[in-house]
């Protein structure tokens, strides 16, 4: 049992960002209600900042440093609130902080998803809690729903759209129709975007994101470079206008499940999902976690997985948390991973190959006789059977190439990249071709 705190619970922030700004906000808008509800109140200690050029919201006066220490070597700060991002200096300064015996709340989910497990270990040695509502999905409880409502539960699937940047790109090139760079554009306008793109473009961020939430329903201790990866960056407005009239609509998912033989089929790509379903609906920022529970059966959870206000309300609804359990003197009483440490272990991904489902394949040719034959040809050859099929027409210029566009029955990933590799090499292809899986 530690000591109860009885007084204001005095935090520190780590990041003076937008997301900062937001927490300040929310503390400030919801003090009353927030003391009503965890028995005493927060108290900003200290905000750090990094770059003491950029101008500060009027919330931070008073408040501002440039000195990690100023927070870190406070004895009176009781918890430390990390929302910087990035690995390092914000691994350093979390551990510093852990190891002061200072309980930290973080939105951090690339440092979560590389050293989640050691930090968390650390924090629990040293009696102090680690939480980290707004890592995965931003203002959705996700993670509070896995840890604490499905105790009782099996999750055996889960499905997601957990990166708003590339939901906010894809729906933006479907209903506006606009470039890939002009909705990233907008989406880093809107201030969903990380500071480096490529994470939520490449597929990292829903990475991070899916090694998080495995972890927490199937008790899994994972590296999120084991995790197969697609980002939506060669996802073409074409390919979005041709999914569409097929009645299909591309969106940017993440997927986990558990096989029979005990190995987890985990992904993240975008993937063609029925027009008619929820998923397709989840459009712009928002996003999703559609969860399969044994006994629950599916329990859906949706809405904004960026943005300042949300992500906040997260990160102070887990300050909320650690100020309950400094009231009470206790900490570690639900596990931060949702398993005791003991019964998490190294899990083994499925091979990308052995996933089967129904295919999106483009191949770009020159409008000739025989080509069509040839690629269904090779397909055939690889037990990759086609379900249906659409070829653009084109203009009186018969060099101008033509796009082919074929769905296919279900056929294992290895046998749909093999017949790919070898169609790319026939006469009469143009370009590379794309391969997009179906998402039943
Ligand atoms: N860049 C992230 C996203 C923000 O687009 O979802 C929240 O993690």
């Amino acid at each position: 049992m530690n000591a109860r705190v009885t007084r204001p619970i005095r935090i520190g922030l780590l990041g003076a960002g937008v997301v900062g700004e937001g927490i300040l906000q929310v503390l400030s808008d919801h003090a009353g209600s927030i003391e009503r509800r965890m028995g005493t109140a927060i108290e900003v200690r200290r905000v750090v900042a990094r770059d003491s050029g950029k101008p500060r919201s009027p919330r931070c006066e008073g408040l501002l440093s440039f000195d990690p220490d100023d927070v870190l070597a406070d004895p009176e700060i009781d918890v430390v609130v990390e929302v910087m991002g990035g690995l390092e200096p914000a691994g350093d300064y979390v551990r510093r902080a852990i190891e002061a015996g200072k309980s930290v709340v973080t939105a951090n989910k690339a440092l979560l998803a590389e050293h989640g497990h050691a930090l968390i270990e650390l924090s629990e040695e040293r009696g102090v809690d680690l939480y980290f509502e707004a890592a995965v999905a931003g203002g959705i409880p996700v993670i509070r729903v896995l840890r604490e409502a499905l105790a009782s539960d099996t999750v055996v699937a889960l499905r997601g759209i957990v990166n708003g940047t590339s939901n906010y790109i894809l729906s933006e090139m479907k209903e506006r129709g606009l470039d890939f760079a002009e909705a990233l554009s907008g989406a880093q306008a809107a201030g969903y975007a990380e500071a480096d793109p490529t994470l939520d473009v490449g597929g990292g961020d829903a990475t991070h994101k899916l090694a998080i939430l495995a972890m927490l329903a199937f008790g899994a201790q994972l590296r999120p470079e084991d995790i197969p990866t697609e980002g939506i960056s060669d996802v073409a407005a074409l390919d979005i206008q041709m999914a569409a009239r097929f009645g299909y609509v591309i969106k940017p998912l993440a997927v986990g499940a558990e096989l029979p033989d005990g190995s987890l089929d985990l992904r993240v790509h975008p993937a063609l999902v029925p027009d008619s379903s929820v998923l397709a609906s989840i459009s712009g920022a928002l996003n999703v976690v559609v969860l399969e529970g044994k006994m629950l059966g599916p329990c859906l959870l949706s809405g904004y997985g960026a943005g300042a206000l949300p992500t906040a309300m997260s990160v102070v609804s887990d300050i909320v948390d650690v100020g309950r359990n400094l009231v009470v003197g206790a900490s570690g009483r639900v596990p931060q991973r949702a398993w005791r440490g003991e019964h998490l272990s190294k899990r083994a991904v499925a091979a990308p190959g052995r996933h089967v489902c129904r295919w999106y394949l483009r191949f770009s040719v020159l409008d000739r006789p025989g080509v069509l034959a040839r690629i269904a040809g090779v397909l055939g050859a690889f037990d990759v059977s086609i379900e249906q099929m659409l070829q653009q027409g084109r203009g009186p210029d018969s060099d101008e190439p033509v796009h082919v566009v074929m769905l296919t029955h279900e056929a294992r990933e290895v046998d749909v990249r093999h017949a790919l590799r070898e169609i790319e090499m026939l006469r009469g292809m143009v370009a590379r071709a794309r391969a997009l899986r179906i998402e039943s």
